[in-house]
């Protein structure tokens, strides 16, 4: 399993249910990353995209605990419970894509996490942990610094190395 995420300075990842900005080409590196794959979300990032509807051309899978819930996706409302629905797919094609709930119950599952690093600050409510404070990750490959509009960032391919 991977994870996908762009954080800024501080981890931070959202706020009120947004994410913190909106950069064209960290959204095509997203698309052209997850196409064609599994996604995996919580209820809350379903509902901040565009008509709260799931991506299309991927494999959606929501995670709710509301028994209720309806979406036009798979719903899974436990951590077993999507085990399961994925155990069809390769480990490899499944990936994570926030927010901060499912990223962190998610995160022991994963050895892959591409994290697009935008060198500003926010004010931020939502947090992605901090791979550079922990030795279980290593950053193993970065891009050259990318920029848009006054925002500097980078791609940057995160590896667990035990
Ligand atoms: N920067 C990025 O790359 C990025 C990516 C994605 C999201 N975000 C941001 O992250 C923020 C949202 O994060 P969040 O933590 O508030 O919400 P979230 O992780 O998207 O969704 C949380 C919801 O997921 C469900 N859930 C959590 N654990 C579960 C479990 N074990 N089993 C079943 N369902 C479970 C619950 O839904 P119910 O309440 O329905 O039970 C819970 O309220 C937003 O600001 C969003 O923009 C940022």
């Amino acid at each position: 399993m991977k994870a996908i995420v762009a954080v800024d300075r501080n981890w931070g990842i959202g706020r009120d249910n947004q994410l913190l900005v909106r950069l064209k080409k960290d959204m095509a590196h997203f698309r052209k990353q997850t196409l064609g794959q599994v996604v995996v979300m919580g209820r809350k990032t379903l509902e901040s995209l565009p008509g709260g509807q799931p991506l299309d051309q991927r494999t959606n899978i929501v995670m709710t605990r509301d028994p209720a819930y309806r979406a036009v996706c798979s719903v899974c409302h436990s951590i077993a419970e999507l085990e399961s629905c994925i155990a069809s797919y390769t480990p490899d094609s499944v990936y994570v894509i926030g927010g901060e709930a499912i990223y962190r119950q998610l995160l022991p599952f994963c050895d892959t996490v591409y994290v697009t690093k935008i060198d500003a600050e926010f004010p931020a409510d939502s947090f992605f942990p901090n791979l550079d404070a922990d030795p279980d990750w290593v950053a193993a490959q970065e891009t050259e610094i990318q920029q848009e509009a006054d925002l500097r960032f980078r791609f940057v391919t995160y590896k667990r190395n035990r």
